[in-house]
């Protein structure tokens, strides 16, 4: 469990802290549970791969920069499954030139068979693949497409093992896994009877979705229990079967510091300013801060706020009590941009500068996705929490104006 007070004192904000022994237990817990290989995204959170590496069964890798973190950590080859809708040429070459020990790479297209039956042939590899159907966007193949490239695979080059299945992230109702389970278990009957093909694999991304924001009710046990039933059905084709998993293994596991720098107050409300914002912190279906996400509020010591939480006796104060001795905040990020809300109509006892925002469950995905760059604000520290209760370091504060500054 996260010391806050440890991490505030000894890192600051704004940064982002992962908690190591959460995840390994989430990993041993969803394994256990949905009786079935756990591969992770890595594109969910780069920061903890290696970390995870004794407990996960895989990794799922969508691009080259993932590759080349994960190989750069020495991350075992045997675990990887070289996935992604874009497969240039130099990067495979690259891949199979140098490594023969890579366990997988999936076939998203007609265009990306051809290129690694090219490429393998060119280096004399035979390598494991998945062909991925598609849900009916860009990613993956049509299933006669998946059909075509059956019927014309040189196996001596191209060992195909089965089938990847990834439909959507935030997945919660049981009758969309039980469709997608009845879709994969249609396609691995008629592989067989078309084409006398065996399917031997199957990885599946459920999207198993994570709750953010307070109000929110969901029995994930009981949920998880009927996604084990539908599974269950899949593994009775005889097949092994992994699941993809990104936000669902490692969101929980992550914590957001950002500090208040600055307060003030107008007509339409009681603004709050974070060294923080939308740069940073990203929940998924959160938009202009409607929805109140999970965060505890953390006093640090007076000296840290500079004198600025000393008032002259005639000099206004931000927000006024209500009969509960609450005060109506919105919270705002550091850009300059109206959209950087973070948190909008939060009732709190009176903040002060220098208070400290911990907001919960941001470990996937929350420090890529925002839009980092604009306003030249620097990207905050990652550390990790781990077992023994240190905390490491793993990315110092990154000067974004380093990035956006011309260079004649
Ligand atoms: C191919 C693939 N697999 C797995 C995932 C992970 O999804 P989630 O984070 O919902 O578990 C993604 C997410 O975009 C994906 O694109």
């Amino acid at each position: 469990m996260i010391d806050n007070e440890k991490v505030i004192n000894e890192i600051g904000t704004p940064a982002y802290v992962y908690d190591v022994a959460a995840i390994e237990e989430r990993i041993k817990y969803l394994r256990e549970k949905l009786g079935a290989s756990i591969l992770y995204a890595v594109k969910a959170n780069s920061f903890i791969v290696k970390e995870i590496e004794e407990e996960i069964d895989g990794y799922e890798i969508c691009s080259k920069g993932e590759f080349d973190i994960c190989n750069s950590l020495n991350v075992n080859r045997g675990k990887m499954v070289i996935s992604g809708v874009h497969k240039d040429r130099p990067s495979i070459e690259e891949m199979m030139e140098k490594y023969d020990d890579i366990y997988k790479y999936t076939i998203e297209s007609v265009n990306q068979w051809k290129l690694l039956t090219d490429v393998a042939k060119k280096y004399g590899r035979k390598i494991r693949t998945l062909i991925r159907l598609t849900s009916g966007n860009q990613f993956g193949v049509s299933p006669e497409d998946l059909k075509y490239i059956i019927a014309h695979n040189d196996e001596s080059v191209i060992k195909i093992v089965g089938i990847e299945y990834f439909s959507g992230t935030q997945k919660h109702s049981i009758k969309k896994i039980n469709k997608e389970a009845d879709k994969l278990i249609d396609l691995i009957d008629s592989l067989r009877e078309e084409f006398d093909f065996k399917v031997e694999e199957i990885e599946y991304g459920p999207g198993l979705p994570v709750f953010y924001y307070q109000g929110e009710e969901f029995d994930e046990e009981a949920f998880l229990d009927e996604v084990r039933l539908a599974l269950d059905r899949i593994k009775e084709k005889g097949v092994k079967l992994s699941l993809e998993v990104g936000r669902s293994l490692v969101a929980k596991a992550g914590r957001y510091y950002s500090s208040v720098v600055d307060m003030k107050c107008n007509k339409n409300g009681n603004f709050i300013i974070l060294d923080g914002g939308i740069n940073h912190l990203v929940y998924y279906g959160g938009t202009l801060g409607m929805r109140i996400p999970h965060f505890q509020v953390i006093r640090v010591s007076e000296e840290k706020a500079d004198g600025l939480n000393t008032f002259a006796p005639d000099e206004p104060v931000v927000g006024t009590e209500d009969e509960n001795g609450l005060i109506t905040y919105n919270l705002h990020g550091s850009l300059c941009t109206v959209n950087d809300i973070l948190v909008k109509n939060i009732n709190s006892k009176r903040l002060k500068i220098g208070d400290v925002f911990v907001f919960e469950n941001v470990g996937a995905y929350s420090s890529t996705e925002g839009i980092s760059l604009f306003l030249s604000r620097d990207l905050p520290k990652i550390a990790l929490y781990q077992k023994d209760g240190s905390i490491k370091v793993v990315r110092d504060v990154i000067k974004t104006s380093d990035i956006n500054i011309p260079r004649y």
